[in-house]
Formats: structure tokens, sequence, C-alpha cells
């Protein structure tokens, strides 16, 4: 049998520094233990499989945004990227508003969110009762195509109550470097840019039919770790808003920018680089201004994005359940798996699983001397942690985290597959 090589190689204490960069920090590590207030987290979970997320993280990860960002610009929190409620009222001390993509999240928004609060809803196939609770609570549709403002229109006259609406422009380039483009192309997101200055020479028309275009919403793809390639995207969208506003003489009141923030995943990544992106903040921030006419006319502009804001504010917790060698390759069978963690098992947006920063929580100083394959609960092969991983010789009842867990886990993973329990989540 051929020996395999270590992919990522050191110690949970260097696999978490190199994963998490600067917002390592906001995790304690007392004698080797991953932990929060000084105890460890194989101590504050009562039981696993579990997702933790931390308070503490939460706010290193919103003040590392807001540092970077002019005072012009706002956050605004895509629930999507992790709905549990008390994570989401924790944002709400930390964010300007809220992206919403169903009525479930636009209740939970409206139930978190104070009077300074903006919330909006974006994703292609609104239901009525969605554009109706919209309307009634004043909150922004984002207007995926022609169709939907035909029957956003309907259901505001049946209303008899305005609509507050943005255009979701599909744009003409991807954000490179994106795990997830979501413009650029044919897509079912968003109104191709082309067409957009038609509908806004139509903005009279619209209001007549019940619609305030309150602005645009941009949204070119998600994760990404490619600072210059974000910092291109923010300014060649405005460029196109620069194009519009001289053949349509319209400027938005509001702007809603999705910068695809990525977060480092895999043995390799990288985290952002914000020498970069802080400048391009800055920029964008003064091209808007000058948009607005250097200031009789404000934009209000909000970056919404989710991953980046609570990806590293949470570990999702197993044990190991079985420890066996098959054939030459040592697996170590947890009780957690792709019922609660789909992105783990690579089914998740990804062409090809990489591996994950797993980490032996309570043995964060030993070396990673060992070369394993973690193996979930599930049967089925699909059901994989982690393939030819470095990790200290662990046993049955040792505590394995895997870092980054914090968005896109529990809510976006098969978690009636097999019909095993729901994974247990705690804010801490
Ligand atoms: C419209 C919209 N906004 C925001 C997000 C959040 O992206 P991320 O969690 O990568 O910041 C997404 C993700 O797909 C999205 O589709």
């Amino acid at each position: 049998m051929a020996k395999r090589t270590p992919i990522d190689p050191g110690s949970g204490q260097q696999v978490l520094e190199l994963t998490l960069g600067p917002l390592a920090e906001c995790w304690g590590r007392e004698n080797g233990h991953l932990s929060i207030d000084g105890q460890p987290l194989s101590a504050r979970v009562p039981q696993t499989p579990a997702y933790l997320y931390s308070r503490r993280c939460l706010d290193a990860a919103a003040a590392a945004l807001r540092t970077a960002l002019p005072e012009s610009i706002g956050i605004h929190y895509a629930i999507k990227a992790n709905p549990f409620p008390p994570l989401v009222r924790h944002m709400a001390g930390l964010v300007d508003g809220f992206d919403c993509a169903s009525l479930a999240e636009m209740q939970l928004a409206g139930e978190v969110a104070n009077a300074e609060h903006n919330i909006s809803i974006a994703g292609p196939a609104k239901s009525r009762a969605e554009h109706r609770h919209a309307i009634e609570h004043g909150i922004t549709i984002n207007a995926e195509s022609v169709g939907e403002l035909e029957r956003i229109m309907i259901e505001s006259r049946a209303m008899s109550r305005r609509a507050r609406v943005a255009l979701r422009v599909n744009p003409p380039f991807a954000l490179k470097g994106s795990g997830m483009h979501m413009g650029g192309g044919a897509r079912p997101f968003g109104i191709d840019s082309e067409a957009i200055p038609a509908l806004l020479e139509q903005r009279e028309t619209l209001a007549e039919g019940g619609i305030d275009l309150v602005g645009l919403h941009l949204f070119a793809g998600s994760q990404s770790l490619d600072a210059e390639a974000i910092a291109g995207t923010l300014d060649a969208w405005i460029e196109l808003l620069r194009e519009w506003q001289t053949t349509t003489g319209y400027t938005p009141d509001e702007l809603i920018i999705g910068p695809g923030l990525g977060v480092a995943y895999h043995p390799g990544d990288r985290p952002l680089d914000f020498d970069v992106l802080a400048p391009a903040f800055t920029r964008l921030g003064k091209a808007l201004a000058t948009l607005g006419d250097g200031g009789d006319t404000t934009i209000d502009t909000r970056l919404e994005l989710g991953r980046f804001l609570v990806a590293g504010a949470g570990v999702y917790l197993t044990r190991v359940i079985d420890r066996k060698v098959s054939r030459g390759t040592t697996y170590l069978v947890c009780d957690g798996g792709m019922h609660h963690h789909l992105a783990l098992s690579g089914n998740l947006g990804a062409v090809l699983r990489r591996n994950w920063p797993l980490i032996a929580i309570d043995r964060l100083d030993d070396e990673a001397i060992e070369t394993v394959d973690l193996a979930g609960p599930l049967c089925t092969p699909l059901d994989v942690l982690g393939k030819n991983q470095s990790l200290p010789p662990l046993s049955p009842g040792d505590w394995v985290g895997v870092l980054q867990s914090g968005a896109y886990g529990a809510s976006a993973s098969p978690g009636g597959f097999l019909s095993r329990d729901a994974a247990n989540e705690f804010l801490v």
C-alpha cells in the first residue's frame, strides 16, 4: 500500500491561526484546550454532535469589517448563512439590517430588528405570501425579473399599499475567485444588466403601479478569497452605476452590495487580505459620494453578507465513536456527519471535496503525527468528515472540532437524512 502524505500537518493551534488569521484571537486556548471564558468547549457543550457559536467571535468579525469600512457604508447580515434564532438576535446588535430569503427569515428579522434596521428579501421564486408580508412590513423586495415586478404590482394594488422595490442586477461579470458565481452569463437571479436601463426609464410607470423604486441590489458571487478580485468587482459596479446615471439620469437612493467575502476553509487557503480590501471600500465610499452629487444626495449603501460574519464563530463538535483499520487505512468513525454539515462532505457547492480545518480540540498543542480518514455515522460513502487528514492520535471518546463551521452548516444540510437527530446548537 502506497504511503499517503499528510495534507495539512501542524498542531491544532497552527491550523487555528492559519485558518482564522487575526480572528483566531477571539478563541480561548487554555492548556491545550479550545475554550471559552477559560472553560474547554468539551465542558461547555452537554453532548455531541453539536454546533457551538461564540458571541465573542461574532463581535470580532463584525468589528474587523466595520474597521475596514467607511462610516457611510452599513452592514446587512444575510440570515441564510445561519438562521439560528439566538445568533440572529445577537447579530441585530452588530449590523444595520438583514437580508432574508424566505417568509420565515423575514418573520425572524422582524422579531429581532430595531427601528433603525432595514430588511430586504431576495430570491428568484418569491411566493405571494412573501410579497404580501414584505409589502405590509415595508421590507425591500429585491425584484429578480420583470414578471416579479408585475406580481408585486398586483399585490400592491390588492393591498392598497406601496411596495419598496430594488432591482436585482445580473451583472455582465462574475466575481472572480468566488466559490459560487451568482452573476455573469445566464442566471435565474436578477435582471440582466442590459435590460436595466429600459426599466429605469420606466420608473414613473412602476410608481403608478404602486412600486417605489428605492434602488438596486448588486450581487455577483460568494466565497471569494481574492481581495483584488473583490475590489475589481466593486469598481466594476461603480462603472455600471455611472453609465446608467449618464444614460438614464437615475441615481439610486439605496444600494445593497454583496461583496462575496470568503473565508479560509481548506488547506492552502489564506484569510482575506484586509490591507487590500480596506482601501477598496474607501474608494467605493468616495465614488458613491461623487455619484450621489458630492453629498447633496446620499446613497444609503449597505454591504450584504453572511459567511464572513459568522463562519469563524462556529465550531462543529463531534466525538470519535470507533477507531478501526481497514486494509491499511485508519478510520475514526464519528457521531457527527453530513446530515448536519453537508459542506464538510464536499456536497455543497464544491466540485471536488477538499479537507476542512479539523482539530483535536483538547490536544491543541500536540503535533499532528497521524494520518487518518474520518467518517460520519451514515450508511453512505458520501459521509466523509476528512480524508488523509493529519491529527494527533485519537481514540473513542476524543472530541474533534471543525473550524469555520458557523455558516451554511445545520440549516444547509439534509437534517432529515436517515432520520437521525437534529444538530444541537449553542450560542455562548
Ligand atoms: C442574495 C444573496 N445575498 C447574500 C448572500 C450571502 O453570501 P455570503 O454568505 O457568501 O456572504 C447570498 C449567498 O448566496 C445571496 O445569494
